[in-house]
């Protein structure tokens, strides 16, 4: 793909039905797409904005992303699924960045449910949000930051850093986007060729971990992900199906 530019130029780059809407500033990309969703928005509008005030990860974090240096951008999607089928676009999200940044020779893992790993640090995280009648997928990718702040300094990496050389932004939106295109397809009746190449990338698998759930605290190890993408907990209780969990961490 010889597109080495802007995100103007990466616009005439996306398949259909993706339309690229360029800000310069927002609060967050998510309340931006979110705002002309609700304003009828058809799927496959694409907000990206190179800087943030209010960028904001899982659980009300806030999302580092530097202008210039990374990308943040969401996508209005009208899946014609169930509703209860739709947390499934964070692993569609997940799968689609570590396949489009692996172009740059990493190899990318999924912690489950929402991160991109490469090593053991987070390259790319995915936020979901359901509206009524449509789902926000934003997404925020390390490109070319070098520092990071030093709440994520141990934790956060970017393509950069990995690969030792910077990595056009423009190009790196597009393939992220084209994998989006095909993997969110895949929530549905093809679910089960996107969780087989979730289960190839979880880094979690095999892995003892301490995670909270509503339910409380877990401590385990991770056999792996269920029929329904859910992640499946040996704890001493027996395997646990964990649908939802805040932080995860590695105990091992
Ligand atoms: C996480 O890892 O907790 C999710 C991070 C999601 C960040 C992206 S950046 C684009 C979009 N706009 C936001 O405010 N958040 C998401």
């Amino acid at each position: 793909m010889p597109l080495a530019g802007t995100f103007a130029e990466a616009a005439g780059e996306l398949p259909e039905p993706l339309r690229l809407l360029i800000r310069d500033e927002v609060g967050s990309t998510n309340d931006e797409a979110q705002k002309l969703a609700e304003a009828g928005a058809a799927d496959g509008l694409v907000v990206i904005a190179e800087r943030q005030t209010a960028g904001r990860g899982r659980r009300g974090a806030e999302w580092f992303s530097p202008p210039g240096e990374s990308l943040a951008f969401s996508l209005v999607a009208r899946p014609g699924e169930p509703k209860p089928m739709w947390p499934r676009l964070a692993l569609a999200a997940g799968v689609a960045v570590a396949e489009a940044i692996e172009r740059h020779g990493l190899a990318a893992g999924i912690k489950w449910p929402n991160d991109v790993w490469v090593g053991r640090r987070k390259v790319a995280g995915v936020l979901v949000e359901a509206g009524r009648d449509f789902a926000i997928i934003g997404i925020g990718l390390n490109v070319n930051t070098l520092e990071f702040p030093p709440e994520v300094a141990e934790t956060a990496t970017s393509l950069a850093l990995e690969t030792g050389e910077p990595s056009d932004r423009a190009e790196t939106l597009v393939a992220v986007l084209r994998r989006l295109e095909v993997r969110r397809r895949q929530i549905g009746g093809d679910f089960p060729a996107l969780l087989d190449v979730v289960r190839q990338r979880c880094v979690l698998t095999g892995n003892a971990v301490r995670l909270t759930t509503s339910a409380g605290a877990r401590q385990g190890r991770v056999e792996g992900i269920g029929a329904s993408g859910e992640l499946l907990l040996r704890t001493p209780a027996g395997v646990e199906a964990i649908l939802q969990a805040d932080e995860i961490r590695m105990a091992d």
